[in-house]
């Protein structure tokens, strides 16, 4: 599984505007049980900072600009969300950390399945701790 998995989406587009069309199944690689959006957020003020056991999750920044940071417990990379017609593949067990927000920033996320607060590690050192115990089953 790599680190950073962007999703590029078809714009369809004409002297109207843009029409970008997300899809279970077809251009997000799973059955979109839920979305949520973040808005009115904050520069100074990180947010995410949690892996999901199980959940899948497609960002996609619709609105002005924010950073994620990915860390799969082996490496770690930010990479810049600023498109409306891209979106970034946070899959299971990759720690996701949210950084400096434009006030502008209208984040969209697509999910797999409901929200479930026991799906979530929220303390680092147990998300390495799961990591490690994952990979020694593949050992
Ligand atoms: P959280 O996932 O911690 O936000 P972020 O990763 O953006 O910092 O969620 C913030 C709060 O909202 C937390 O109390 C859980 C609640 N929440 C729901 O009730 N339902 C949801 O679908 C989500 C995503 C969060």
């Amino acid at each position: 599984m790599s680190l950073i998995s962007w999703i590029d989406f078809d714009v369809i587009g004409d002297a109207r505007g843009s029409l970008v069309v997300l899809e279970s199944d077809r251009n997000i690689p799973f059955h979109i049980t839920r979305v949520y959006y973040l808005y009115g957020l904050s520069a100074d003020i990180p947010r995410g900072f949690h892996a999901h056991r199980k959940l899948r999750q497609v960002a996609v920044c619709i609105n002005g600009k924010c950073e994620m940071l990915m860390d799969d417990g082996k490496s770690r990379q930010k990479v810049v969300l600023d498109s409306s017609s891209k979106g970034l593949l946070i899959d299971t067990m990759q720690w996701h950390e949210m950084h400096n927000f434009t006030e502008d920033c209208i984040l969209m996320v697509l999910a797999s399945d409901h929200y479930n607060e026991s799906d979530y590690i929220r303390n680092y050192e147990e998300f390495l701790n799961e990591i490690k115990c994952d990979d020694s089953l593949f050992e």
